[in-house]
This record gives C-alpha cells, sequence and structure tokens, in this order.
C-alpha cells in the first residue's frame, strides 16, 4: 500500500526541507522512492534518515510542495531530523539500503520511532482532489494546458462543493503555482 505522507528530512548543514512522498507502508520497514533531483532524496542519502508524518492538513501539502515552504517543526525522539508540528502521527526511519534507477531512487528504511498526537480523521473527498491537484501541478512539463484546465475546474467543483477553507486555500495555492507556470 502507498501512503501520503509528509517527509521531512535535514541536509547536513541541518537545513529542513519538506515534500510530499507517497511511500510504501509496511509494519516495520517504509520504502521511499524519491526522483534523484529532489532535495529530499540527496538529503535522505546523505544523512541515512528521514520522517514520514502522516499529515490531514491539505495546505502544508500544497505548500511545501509548490512553494518549498519550511513548515513548522520540532526534533524528532530517536534520530537527527524534524517533525511537522501539525502532524497526526509519524514514523522515524533510518535507511537500510538504496537501490532504484538512475531518476529515481528506491530507498528502504527501518521504522526506528513512530508515534501519534492527534486523530486522523481521514480526508474528505475535497483533500482527495487537492491530493490530486498537487501531484498535477508538480508534472506540469507531461500535460498540455487544455488537459491541466480540465481537471482543474474538475478538482475545483469537489472542493467548492464538499471543502473547508483549508482545502480552498490549498486549491487557491495550486492554481496559483500553475498560472505562474503558464498553464491555466
Ligand atoms: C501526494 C504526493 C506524492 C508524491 N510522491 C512523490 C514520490 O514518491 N517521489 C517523488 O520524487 N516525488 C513525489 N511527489 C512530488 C514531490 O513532492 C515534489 O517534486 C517536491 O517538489 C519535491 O521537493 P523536494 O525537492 O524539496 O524534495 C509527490 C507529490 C505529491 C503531492
Amino acid at each position: 500500500m502507498i501512503v501520503e505522507t509528509i517527509f521531512s528530512t535535514i541536509d547536513e548543514g541541518g537545513k529542513p526541507n519538506f515534500a510530499p512522498m507517497g511511500v510504501l507502508w509496511a509494519d516495520d520497514i517504509v520504502t521511499v522512492r524519491p526522483f534523484r533531483n529532489t532535495d529530499t532524496c540527496r538529503n535522505l542519502l546523505s544523512t541515512g534518515y528521514g520522517v514520514a508524518n502522516i499529515a490531514d492538513d491539505v495546505l502544508a501539502y500544497a505548500r511545501c510542495a509548490l512553494n518549498g515552504d519550511i513548515l513548522p517543526n520540532f526534533p524528532a525522539r530517536k534520530i537527527p531530523g524534524i517533525v511537522f508540528e501539525g502532524t497526526c502521527a509519524w514514523r522515524e526511519l533510518e535507511v537500510i539500503f538504496s537501490e532504484g534507477s538512475e531518476a529515481r531512487a528506491e530507498v528502504k528504511c527501518r521504522v526506528v520511532h513512530t508515534e501519534e498526537r492527534k486523530d486522523f480523521p481521514g480526508f474528505c473527498r475535497a483533500a482527495g482532489a487537492v491530493i490530486e491537484a498537487i501531484i498535477l501541478a508538480t508534472r506540469l512539463a507531461f500535460y498540455d494546458r487544455k488537459i491541466v484546465d480540465e481537471k482543474i475546474f474538475g478538482f475545483a467543483e469537489i472542493v467548492e462543493k464538499t471543502g473547508g477553507a483549508t482545502e480552498k486555500q490549498a486549491l487557491q495555492v495550486v492554481r496559483d503555482y500553475i498560472r505562474k507556470a503558464g498553464k491555466e
């Protein structure tokens, strides 16, 4: 099963980084598949540590994926790393080994520590639509403008009908990003 997370790492100088990552979830092992050109990949491989945050805040997903925001955070308990302040739960990870292709790493990690802060209420349809919209925004190079417009129109309908303020704000972050990239 692939679980969507906000993945946090630090670089060798201690600078925090957050990015959404879908990770393969098992009891004691988490496999992360970051593209090699991401900071997440560089940090995970150079330090050997990362944190998988299970979060319900789709605005945080949008802000770290598209604006490069450093989210509020606190030190991880058992590894050199950071935890997203708004997370519901998290897993602290230590890299066991990495393989993969030239473009994308496949990094197997051991779960060193797990902790919960609050219930994860589950994603509403609007949150799911926002997650899909963010993924679309991170892959604009693969779609022409008409397809992007159509998809965003569909996501916006769902967010309008079923979303709250957080989902609406998050979709706005996505739309601003796409507009700046010249695709909406
Ligand atoms: C829900 C979701 C899942 C994602 N999963 C991955 C993934 O598994 N691997 C990856 O390289 N990028 C993934 N991305 C895209 C990255 O989050 C995006 O490229 C980000 O800008 C990388 O940031 P970084 O350079 O700070 O690591 C995902 C995005 C979203 C919204």
